[in-house]
């Protein structure tokens, strides 16, 4: 699947912009800065089809990319901090959770976090979001590079334990690193899984 072509569709503004609901699609999604583009980019291959920076708040639309004929891949808006105006913000939130909530053919929400951070209260209200919509979501951490191997499994526990007060939680987590690679192929199996 990931061996195929991969394109940039578009990038959505307001809920009557999505592209015909014609197949499935999962989506990314987290705290600004978690590395959703990244990821995208890495799960692809394709460096810079999805633009990421250093800058929170640089995917300010919900963008769309095509794998194969059969599947979206979702670039969504980052949640938390953001390094634009308010106004601006306040306005793709609200996007971002209409689009969480009602999108009948998203099977799957890949909740980003931090290697270093764990789960924050701003995730927990995202996924507190993904529960009341009946939507599952899987815990992705990303950045792995920048924790020792000796140290992720404490953050892996408060993880966990986040993850068991949410219904729509998927219990197995990926580890992933963008920059090195880590989790890349266990993802790409994953969503090539979803039917
Ligand atoms: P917004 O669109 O602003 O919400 O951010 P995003 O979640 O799309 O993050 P993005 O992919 O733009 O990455 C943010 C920063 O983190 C960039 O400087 C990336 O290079 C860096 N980054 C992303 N993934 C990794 C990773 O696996 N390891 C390391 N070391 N850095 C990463
Ligand atoms: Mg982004």
């Amino acid at each position: 699947l990931f061996a195929g072509p991969v394109d940039f569709v578009k990038g959505v503004v307001a809920m009557d912009g999505l592209p015909d609901a014609d197949r499935i699609e999962v989506c990314f999604a987290g705290r600004s800065n978690v590395g959703k583009s990244s990821l995208i980019n890495a799960l692809t291959g394709r460096k810079g089809i999805a633009r990421a920076s250093n800058t929170p708040g640089r995917t300010q639309e919900i963008n769309y990319f095509s794998l194969g004929e059969e599947r979206f891949l979702v670039d969504l808006p980052g949640y938390g901090y953001a390094n634009a105006p308010l106004a601006v913000v306040e306005k793709w939130q609200r996007l971002l959770k209409r689009y969480l909530s009602g999108r009948q053919t998203l099977r799957r929400a890949f909740v980003l976090v931090d290697c270093r951070h764990g789960v924050k209260p701003v995730d927990e209200e995202i996924m507190a979001l993904l529960d009341s919509s009946a939507v599952t979501f899987q815990c992705v951490m990303t950045k792995a590079d920048k924790v020792k191997e000796s140290d992720r499994e404490a953050i892996l526990t408060q993880v966990r334990a986040a993850l068991s007060k949410h219904p729509a939680a998927f219990p197995e987590i990926v580890m992933t690193s963008s920059e090195k690679g880590d989790g890349i192929a266990t993802l790409r199996a994953i969503i090539a899984g979803l039917v």
